[in-house]
């Protein structure tokens, strides 16, 4: 399972690339206003200078909603580094932009994935990767999980190679259920990748280690 980073943040996304976890960093037009980020050149340069800390996979999303002009940006997106993934909305001119940049070898990224029936449209279309928002399913009383189960399955029916790239993932239970449901990938903020690492038991059974070490080499 591959683990993305779900944020904008440059110190966030050193952190978890110091980790030597990171395989990826997704960002969306509010995760960049969060950072104060604006104006094309800006936003180019801190795509360049997230593709210059992580290894691959950087999504940037298109703010375009026709065909034509999701083309015109997504092509210049690809252009800024081979590390960039065009994130692309799930709507129709979404979908005939995928099957272009996929003709085109440019990798995209199907966001704003609520239903099996968008999953499907997207690995169609040729998608790497689609996002599912479990999180935002889960606040309308709807099953987030549930749908990466159901993607999972279909997916492996008829064996379409999309990987299924579960986003809005708020906390760890979401993220330990993606992994047992195989969600290829995960992304989410800093805090939840790091939740993983608690367990009072670890800190317990570490302070007796060091306890025990320290007496014996008093
Ligand atoms: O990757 C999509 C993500 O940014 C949405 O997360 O928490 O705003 O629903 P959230």
């Amino acid at each position: 399972m591959q683990f993305f980073i779900d944020t904008a943040n440059l110190d966030e996304i050193r952190e978890a690339q110091d980790m030597g976890i990171l395989d990826g960093v997704t960002t969306n037009p509010s995760l960049m206003a969060k950072e104060g980020i604006k104006g094309e050149a800006n936003v180019n340069k801190h795509y360049q200078q997230i593709c210059d800390i992580v290894d691959d996979n950087v999504s940037a999303e298109v703010i375009a909603t026709d065909y034509e002009g999701m083309l015109r940006e997504g092509r210049a997106l690809a252009k800024l580094d081979d590390k960039i993934v065009v994130k692309v909305p799930m709507t129709r001119d979404g979908v005939k932009a995928i099957s272009t940049f996929t003709a085109e070898g440019i990798r995209t990224n199907c966001t704003l994935v609520f239903s099996a029936g968008q999953a499907i449209l997207a690995a169609k279309a040729g998608a790497d990767y689609v996002s599912p928002f479990i999180g935002r399913l889960d606040d309308i009383a709807h099953d987030g999980m549930g749908l990466i189960g159901q993607i999972r399955e279909i997916y492996d029916n008829f064996g379409f190679q999309t990987e299924i790239l579960a986003a809005s993932v708020r906390h760890t239970m979401h993220l330990i259920e993606c992994a047992e449901l195989g969600a290829d990938v995960a992304t989410c903020p800093l805090k939840v990748i790091t939740g993983l690492l608690n367990h009072p038991l670890t800190d317990i059974g570490l302070a007796k280690f060091l306890e025990d070490h320290k007496k014996n080499n008093a």
